[in-house]
């Protein structure tokens, strides 16, 4: 079935959502996130069959942090066999805040999934071992899925969360007692700082999606992104645990694999027809986006999608 979407649509989306800002509060706890104007918000669409749409603040990049789990981990299965990766990190919905360590110390340094930060500091991990320049890599990684040459690290975001990195390195130094981290913490955790410091807006991140609604395929590359099996287990990762333990909430709300950034920004993805990016900069208690969570289940809603 066709989407019946177009830009017009969109902008009245954006409309009925806007009422909104002013409830949700812009992340502080990374001081350089902090000075970003909360008013902003913004929707991109890109279909499988190639159209293109956007409305609001769609061309003004942001941090895309956690969302780049989602690339680290497509980097590493690039890298790794399967059972290396899950050997190391779960697949299972956390029910937790994102950057908690209590789970972790139950469950002997082996993180619930890779989407909370544990996880994704598994994962870093992993590429530091494999990879001989991980921070270049992953720039030609996501400049080669959104087709864009510029996209590029803020080291301004990437310094202010070093300097305040305590939990993060907490839960690194927790993995390393139990033998689930193998290089330098702080190499590592710069590593993972940069991925999230990403600057991409809407347009870029639902092109560099759009190979998570095409069975793995993106369609300005000859070669798979990854298999259409890995593309299905990403997209049920993000169904799971892509919304933290907002997840069932959002499942209700929305109904489809998403992924989140203290940023604000959401991707989610319609199987088989289309990457959405919505950015809103002000966040609910679970760290994500207020208002970009209503923009897209007035989408969802309109459009009649869900993968439930
Ligand atoms: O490690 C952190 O806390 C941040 N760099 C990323 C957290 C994040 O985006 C969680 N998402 N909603």
């Amino acid at each position: 079935m066709a989407a019946n979407i177009n830009n017009n649509m969109l902008e009245a989306i954006l409309a009925q959502v806007r009422p909104l800002l002013g409830q949700g509060k812009v992340a502080d706890y990374i001081p350089a996130l902090a000075s970003v104007d909360g008013k902003k918000l913004a929707i991109a669409i890109c279909t499988v069959d190639g159209q293109r749409f956007q409305a609001g603040d769609a061309s003004e990049r942001f941090s895309i942090q956690s969302i780049s789990k989602v690339l680290s981990l497509v980097a590493a299965m690039r890298q790794y066999d399967e059972d290396e990766i899950w050997l190391r990190v779960g697949k299972d919905p956390s029910g937790q805040p994102f950057n908690s360590l209590l789970q972790l110390e139950i469950e002997q340094g082996k993180p619930r999934n890779p989407f909370i930060n544990a996880g994704a500091l598994v994962v870093c991990d992993m590429l530091q071992s494999r990879l001989s320049a991980p921070r270049q890599r992953m720039l030609e990684i996501v400049r080669q899925l959104c087709g864009v040459a510029d996209i590029a690290y803020d080291a301004t975001v990437a310094r202010s969360e070093f300097e305040h990195s305590a939990r993060n390195a907490a839960i690194a130094w927790l993995m390393k007692s139990f033998g689930n981290f193998h290089n330098d913490v702080s190499t590592v955790l710069q590593n993972y700082f940069h991925y999230c410091a990403l600057r991409m807006n809407c347009i870029e991140l639902a092109s560099t999606f759009l190979f998570l609604a095409d069975q793995g395929r993106a369609p300005h590359l000859s070669q798979p992104v990854v298999t259409p099996l890995q593309a299905r287990q990403i997209n049920a990762l993000m169904a799971t645990s892509g919304m933290y333990q907002n997840a069932g909430e959002f499942a209700w709300r929305v109904g489809l694999p998403a992924k989140s950034g203290v940023g604000g920004g959401i991707v989610a993805i319609v199987p088989h027809e289309m990457a959405i990016a919505v950015w809103s900069p002000e966040l609910d208690a679970t760290g994500n986006s207020l208002a970009g969570i209503a923009v897209l289940e007035q989408l969802s809603q309109r459009l009649g999608r869900s993968v439930y």
